[in-house]
This record gives structure tokens, C-alpha cells and sequence, in this order.
């Protein structure tokens, strides 16, 4: 499960999720290999969304696992070791960072890192998984959106490439820890949950409502108590309104 040891640079591609799975699709690729491209011209984000990235001044990489050892209801293990990957390196850059649910990173309300997993599954295993990051790093100016990065944070211009490695080395001790299958990494993702057991406002279904997190499942279903009872979203199910 170690990644980092080989590594592609891409000039541009359309999306590093995408050249990650062809290059799967045709077996050419060694599980832990990191493809990272300088711009993504279609580069994907959750939901459908797109992810949009300055080229040359951000982090955009994608990693291949094989043999990943998960049943598929515990799927969000991978999500969560990737968050706390993530927390874990902002951390070495003096950034105090939150995961929202289910795995974007926040810090002071703004959006710095955003996650795209996509595993392929095989019966009730995940088989390999094909993991996106999208991580801002020297990027100053972020038109309207509500984005930051390490530099605005610190007011430092990072290299990317030693970035690239502090999280490597925060991923791969992580997964050395054994922590994927530790009962101690739900409590750890939720100690670094944004409104993790506080008011906020979101919409469901039924529409808007104040509501709060009062837990997060192994299988990585949100809690959220909504009136005075808890109800049990699933993802894309409830949505985050601030
Ligand atoms: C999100 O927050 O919606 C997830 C964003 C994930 C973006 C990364 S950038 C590298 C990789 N390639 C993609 O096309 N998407 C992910």
C-alpha cells in the first residue's frame, strides 16, 4: 500500500483520475505509482463538479492502489486516511485544517484540498482505487470562489514537489500504522470534523433545516440530528448550507 515510489509528471493531461484508470485499463501500472500533472484542462471533482486548478502553481495528483484489503462497506477507510493524510501535511506548514464531510479539507471556512476516489470493486472487495487530490499551493487569487491555499495561509511559496513528498511520507505512515483497520481511525476523523457536534444549517430532502453531526458510521454514513430525532444521510443526500 506504500505509494510514492515511482512517479509520472505530466505536462497537461485532461484529468489525472482519467490517465490513471487507462493506464489500469491497460495493466501498465505498479500499485503506489503517483501520476501528477503540471494543468488538467477537464480535471474532475465530486458531485460531478470540475476541478479547477492554476497550472504550475498547485498540487494535482492522482494515485493507483492495488490489493487495497477492503470489504466495500468499509470503503470510507480509504476516504478517511487520505483526509487525515491531508490534515496531517498542512499541519507541517503551521495550516490548522478540518475535514468536511466527507473528505474536502477546510481551513477558516475556505476550501483547500478536494478528494476524488474512485475504486473498482470486485464482489464485496474494493480491488484497486484510483486516488485524486487536488491540493492548492501557491495559488493566491481564487476569482469568487471560496478557496485558499498553503501560501495564502503562510504567505510562503512552497515547492510543489516538496509538498508532493510531505504527503507521501504522512500517507504512507499512516498506512504503515496499520491504521486503515484501526477502531481508532473514526475517532480520529471525527476529531478533526468541521461541525462535528455543533449547530449548522444544510439541506435535505425535505429542504433546509439547522441540524447537528452526532456521528459518522464505519461505512461513513453522516448522523445528523435533525429536529429530535437523528437521521442517517447517505452521500449526496444532504448537502452543507454555509
Ligand atoms: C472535489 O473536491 O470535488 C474533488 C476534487 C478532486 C480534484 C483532483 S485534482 C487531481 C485528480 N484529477 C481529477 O480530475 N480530479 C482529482
Amino acid at each position: 500500500m506504500e505509494i510514492g515510489r515511482k512517479i509520472i509528471h505530466l505536462n497537461t493531461v485532461d484529468s489525472t483520475n482519467n490517465y490513471t484508470a487507462n493506464l489500469v485499463k491497460q495493466g501498465e501500472i505498479v500499485s503506489g505509482t503517483v501520476i501528477l500533472a503540471d494543468e488538467q484542462t477537464a480535471g474532475r471533482g465530486q458531485r460531478a463538479a470540475n476541478w479547477h486548478s492554476s497550472p504550475g502553481q498547485n498540487l494535482t495528483f492522482t494515485f493507483f492502489l492495488d490489493n487495497v484489503n477492503l470489504s466495500v462497506d468499509r470503503q470510507f477507510a480509504l476516504s478517511q486516511i487520505v483526509a487525515l493524510g491531508l490534515v496531517e501535511l498542512l499541519k507541517r506548514y503551521q495550516v490548522d485544517a478540518d475535514i468536511k464531510w466527507p473528505n474536502d479539507i477546510y481551513v477558516k471556512g475556505k476550501k483547500i484540498s478536494g478528494v476524488l476516489i474512485e475504486n473498482q470493486l470486485q464482489g464485496q472487495q474494493v480491488k484497486s482505487s484510483i486516488v485524486g487530490v487536488g491540493l492548492n499551493v501557491n495559488q493566491l487569487d481564487f476569482g469568487s470562489l471560496d478557496a485558499t491555499s498553503i501560501c495564502s495561509e503562510t504567505n510562503q511559496k512552497m515547492l510543489l514537489m516538496d509538498v508532493l513528498f510531505a504527503f507521501v511520507q504522512e500517507f504512507n505512515s499512516l498506512v504503515q500504522q496499520q491504521f486503515m483497520h484501526s477502531p481508532q481511525l473514526n475517532e480520529r476523523y471525527k476529531a478533526r470534523l468541521l461541525y462535528y457536534k455543533v449547530e449548522a444549517r444544510y439541506a435535505d430532502a425535505e429542504g433546509e433545516f439547522f441540524g447537528t453531526i452526532e456521528d459518522v458510521l464505519p461505512d461513513g454514513k453522516l448522523v445528523v440530528r435533525k429536529d429530535l430525532g437523528d437521521v442517517t444521510y447517505d452521500f449526496k443526500e444532504i448537502e452543507f448550507k454555509h
